[in-house]
């Protein structure tokens, strides 16, 4: 008898990466900009699972499966430049290198974060199937190590690997992590456009700006981690407002809405989020802006480990 082969699935979740400020402070020679950037994890987010195949390896290519499923599964399309499938074979580069055999997996991507929305789903995927066939290959490495593999997948994925609240400059690679950064009370709204990131970053006017201000070694509350994020920006809202002006009406409606503390876009949006009283409130902002056609998500920001 086979038993129950749910037993066999492991399971990981890749939240949404929220930037609660972010400063363009440069731009290198290839183009890419300089960031300072404070960003959370949680709220809202897609799980992976890895369930084991039962075939021997050939000495070629571990057979890797991927199947999408979850509300936004229609917007991806499971090939082999998915994502999730380009950090599995990164991996097991890796995995080989290591003089380890990677075992053969289904992959199961349950998709509820919207695509191109600036709260890093795609990145956050990645990150996931890095840890998680980190876990199942029994390889063991760091996360600073998979952060690291995960570089040429995209600029947000070594934030996405850590999973803590963190600080990050350069592109992204930089990262500070921020352990006792408090949790807040957050709803995440997207207007259902999808902006292109490098468009967003075409618009910029200006691409020298200062960087993010000086961070104490401890924030008290949610209180003090608010007074610090009135001095912050996202410097990206202007020029994604210009390439998609409903981010402007989706940003007017959130701070208009009682018991709104910081309303501000995400990344290079068009997904912007509020920090709230709490989160009776959050759900509350949630329901009418959800009741304009916008996707909504409520719950706290919070660090990888407790979303487990
Ligand atoms: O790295 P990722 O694939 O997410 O970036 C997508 C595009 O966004 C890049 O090709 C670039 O045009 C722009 N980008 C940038 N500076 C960054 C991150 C992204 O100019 N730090």
């Amino acid at each position: 008898m086979e038993g129950d082969r749910s037993e066999c699935v492991d399971r990981e979740v890749a939240p949404a990466k929220i930037n609660l400020a972010l400063h363009v402070t440069g731009r290198r020679a290839d183009g890419y900009h300089l960031l300072d950037t404070l960003v959370v994890h949680g709220v809202a987010g897609d799980t992976l699972t890895a369930r084991p195949l039962a075939e021997a390896s050939d000495g070629g290519p571990v057979r890797l499966e991927l199947t999408v499923a979850g509300p936004f599964a229609a917007g991806l399309v499971a090939e082999p430049d998915n994502l999730v499938l380009r950090a599995a074979r990164l991996l097991e580069v890796e995995a080989r290198r290591l003089g380890k055999e990677p075992s053969a997996v289904a992959l199961g991507l349950d998709k509820h974060l919207p695509i191109a929305s600036g709260i890093g789903g795609g990145s956050s995927d990645a990150a996931a199937a890095l840890r998680l066939l980190n876990r199942v290959w029994g390889l063991d490495l760091p996360r600073s190590r998979l952060a690291e593999l995960s570089r040429p997948l995209g600029a947000d994925l070594p934030m996405c690997v850590h999973g803590t609240p963190l600080r990050a400059r350069g592109i992204g690679e930089t990262i500070d992590p921020l352990c006792d950064l408090p949790s807040l009370p957050m709803v995440l709204v997207n207007p259902g456009v999808a902006v292109p990131t490098p468009a967003v970053f075409r618009a910029l006017t200006r691409r020298d700006n200062p960087g993010l201000p000086e961070m104490p070694a401890h924030f008290r509350d949610a209180a003090d981690l608010l007074d610090l994020l009135a001095a912050t920006r996202n410097d990206l809202e202007p020029p994604a407002i210009a390439v998609a002006p409903v981010i402007g009406e989706v940003l007017a409606a959130l701070g208009a809405a009682p018991g709104v503390r910081l309303a501000r876009m995400s990344g290079s949006g068009a997904t912007c989020f509020a920090v709230c009283v709490d989160e009776t409130v959050a759900r509350d902002v949630a329901a009418s802006l959800a009741a304009r056609g916008w996707w909504t998500a409520v719950g706290l920001t919070r660090p990888l480990e407790r979303l487990e």
